[in-house]
């Protein structure tokens, strides 16, 4: 358990109880891909990783930070704004979001986690939202403001760290709950909880992810430019993703510009035919099938797939049990999911996992995940 970790490795480090415990997941979108900072909608889970963050105050100016899965200790000024491009910037970052850029409080923090770093599920989402978390309490608050600690991590992720993503890993992280899938309209920051019953497969195909940084920059400017193309016709249209297929054909634009466009609006409009099949407690098949969907426009449309992915879900397909599949979080390497019967998805695992060495000469990792809960205290 991350929650006992951290509590020990707080009391190793520092001599004293801490004040706080907070936790919070790492999460798999099951639809809804580079849609958030279109302004669409998106349908995380919570997974059952998580990471618990031990917190307390401590006297003078230098904040601490501890890691178990590093050494040394990260040390910052609480509530200052420069990065250090150490591993704390992620506390650091919050704690100067959450204190709204006033001079914060000094702490001390450990840090336990299962969330792998570098697969896509989120570990940096969910070690600022369980940062937020803890250092709400540690103010004095009994009950979580769980939007103000997703508000306050995407914050820390994009103005500290300086990572240019949407909204959907620090909500999903703050917000998702057990048994239920968070359905969210990014441009209204709206969220409703969905049931989810399905067992999801999360497959690491361990590919570096040197490419991704640049490569979502790129999306993001040409979402820019198509939402630019389509408003000189209709001015009404805010959001890329709430544009219609119609106006993405007629509004002139580049081949490329158009086919980033369409997997946008096409993508929003799955995330709403997934939420209806969920909420009429339709069968996985279904599911299974816009998954695939998905996958055809992000791989053929948003070209963001690697042969990696593309193979898992080619064999996804023909895997008896398995229903369907999808890369998910950014893509250009990461995790891909699968949706079916839990003895199919086990099977499906273990016999990709051994043809995936033989095919690419690294070792995947998986998991498999029901939708669990978003941060809480401890
Ligand atoms: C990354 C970002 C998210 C989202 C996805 C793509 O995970 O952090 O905000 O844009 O990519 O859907």
């Amino acid at each position: 358990m991350t929650v006992d970790r951290a509590h020990d490795l707080f009391r190793r480090t520092y001599g004293i109880e801490p004040t706080v415990i907070a936790s919070a997941p790492g999460r798999v979108n099951v639809i809804g891909e580079h849609t958030d900072y279109n302004g669409g909608d998106v349908l995380p889970i919570a997974l059952q990783l998580r990471t618990t963050v031990a917190l307390g105050p401590c006297a003078g100016r230098e904040s601490r930070a501890v890691s178990e899965q590093t050494s040394g200790v990260g040390c910052f000024q609480a509530g200052a704004s420069d990065r250090s491009g150490g591993w704390w910037d992620y506390l650091a970052g919050t704690v100067w979001a959450v204190h709204d850029e006033r001079d914060a409080q000094c702490v001390q923090l450990a840090v336990a986690s299962d969330v792998p770093v570098g697969a896509g599920l989120s570990s940096s989402a969910a070690v600022e939202v369980a940062t937020a978390t803890a250092l709400q309490a540690l103010n004095g608050a009994t009950e979580p403001d769980l939007l103000q600690a997703a508000r306050a991590a995407h914050k820390a992720e994009t103005q500290f760290v300086g990572v240019p993503c949407g909204i959907m890993d620090q909500f999903a992280s703050a917000l998702c709950r057990q048994d239920q899938a968070l359905w969210l309209a990014c441009d209204r920051e709206e969220a409703q909880l969905v049931p989810f019953a399905p067992l999801v497969l999360v497959f690491d195909t361990v590919v570096p992810r040197e490419l991704r940084k640049s490569a979502y920059s790129t999306r993001r400017a040409e979402c820019e430019e198509a939402l630019a193309a389509i408003r000189r016709s209709a001015p009404h249209v805010t959001a890329l993703a709430r544009a219609s297929a119609e106006a993405v054909e007629l509004a002139e634009m580049s081949p490329t510009v158009r086919r980033r466009a369409r997997h946008v609006v096409s993508e929003t409009l799955r995330v709403g035919r997934l939420v209806q099949l969920l909420q009429e407690r339709n069968a996985s098949t279904a599911i299974g099938a816009l998954l695939l969907a998905s996958h055809a426009s992000l791989r053929d449309d948003y070209e963001c797939s690697t042969p990696e992915l593309d193979w898992f879900v080619e064999q996804a397909q023909v895997a008896p049990g398995v229903h369907g599949a999808r890369l998910t979080g950014a893509g250009w390497g990461g995790c891909a999911i699968a949706v079916g019967s839990a003895d199919g998805l086990r099977a499906f695992a273990e016999r990709a996992s051994a043809e995936f060495v033989a095919r690419f000469g690294r070792t995947p990792r998986w998991w498999m995940s029901s939708a669990a809960d978003g941060a809480r205290l401890h």
